[in-house]
């Protein structure tokens, strides 16, 4: 708790939305260091900006370990994430320490979900190479072959990970007329009934769909998932789509898959490493739409989720219950 007269260290690790900055600074509990930068803090200066924090709110490229735990030292009682992925901190350290995690799930699942099926529809329908031929002077005339991608209507689209925004995906591409939902992941789920979806093992998931939304977390047991025997049993017409996070995915053998004709075309929201080279081979692809990992990057999105941090790190500090605290 905070001691009488004493401000509480925090340290911030990004310029963050000032909706959160406003918070943090109205409540009369810390005293914020903010690494004043949109750039990520370096390494060094996370483990020096942390020393003796009370509270660390931090960004999912910010690698939370027990480095930075012990260059903390002892006073660090909350971390908040102003992220929903908590794939970036050591939680079996953080949890030994006893310290409280918040990050912001909820806040952030309608954005994530609407720019999934933006990438989806630009994958399926090519819009990139679109706009690039208008441009470009490749645009001769209409012609019955060409751009011809797939849409969604009569097909079987198949989403991994049934959760938040797995399900608020699947929501929204219901009513292009999508024959059939499958989804797959640990545990089948009740409301799944509300799109009719069918929890089906894997495999079935990747020979029958026409269009593969991955939208888990990344745990041990989902990184490398998507690799060449997972491409292997795709329909060669089937387009593949994430926006969970990059190691999901084998990007070798995912551009090897898109380079032979095994899948039709993939959409990428997130990638390894971020940002990607821009010399990646994937980028080399027509039949590849790679994104700057902008899922929940609208205003209003970005600044709730600003709050929210703000409002779990403060009742971190005050020992209360947080809006959104992570159980681990
Ligand atoms: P949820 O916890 O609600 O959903 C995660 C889902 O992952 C669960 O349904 C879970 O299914 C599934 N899952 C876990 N393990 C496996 C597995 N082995 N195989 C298949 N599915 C599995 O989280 P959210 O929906 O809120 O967020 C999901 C992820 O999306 C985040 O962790 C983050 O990485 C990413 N994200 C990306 C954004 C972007 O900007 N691109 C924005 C926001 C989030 P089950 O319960 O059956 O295990
Ligand atoms: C998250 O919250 O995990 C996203 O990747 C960014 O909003």
């Amino acid at each position: 708790m905070q001691t009488v007269g004493k401000l509480m260290k925090v340290f911030v690790t990004r310029r963050i939305p000032p909706e959160g900055m406003k918070i943090l600074s109205a409540g009369g509990v810390c005293e914020v260091s903010l690494w004043d930068s949109d750039e990520p803090v370096q390494r060094a200066d996370l483990l020096k900006g942390v020393q003796g924090a009370h509270g660390l709110l931090c960004l999912l490229s910010d690698r939370i370990d027990a480095e930075v735990l012990d260059a903390a030292g002892p006073n660090l009682k909350v971390i908040s994430t102003l992220s929903v992925g908590f794939d970036h901190m050591a939680l079996d350290e953080i949890k030994k320490r006893g310290i409280r995690v918040g990050y912001t799930p909820d806040v952030l699942t309608d954005a994530t979900a609407e720019l999934t099926v933006a990438l989806l529809l630009s994958t399926a329908r090519r819009l990139p190479e679109g706009v690039e031929e208008v441009k470009n002077g490749g645009w001769s005339s209409w012609k019955p072959l060409w751009l011809c991608g797939y849409g969604l209507s009569h097909s079987t689209v198949g989403v991994i990970g049934l959760g938040r925004i797995g399900m608020a995906i699947a929501r929204r591409l219901m009513p292009f007329g999508v024959n059939r939902l499958l989804y797959s992941g640990r545990t089948a789920k009740a409301y799944a009934a509300e799109v009719n979806g069918e929890f089906v093992p894997l495999d079935t998931l990747l020979s029958e769909s026409d269009f593969i939304v991955v939208s888990c977390s990344l745990t041990p047991e989902t990184q490398g998932l998507c690799d060449k025997a997972f491409f292997s049993k795709m329909k060669k017409t089937a387009v593949f789509v994430n926006s969970s996070r990059g190691t999901v995915v084998n990007q070798e053998d995912l551009y090897e898959a898109l380079k032979s004709g095994q899948i039709a075309a993939a959409g990428l929201d997130v990638t390894t490493p971020e940002p990607l080279p821009t010399n990646h081979p994937l980028l080399t692809l027509k039949n590849c739409v790679v994104l700057p990992h902008i899922g929940s990057a609208t205003h209003s999105t970005r600044g709730i989720m600003g709050a929210l941090s703000a409002q779990n790190l403060l009742a971190g500090l005050q020992g209360t219950a947080m809006p959104s605290e992570l159980t681990f």
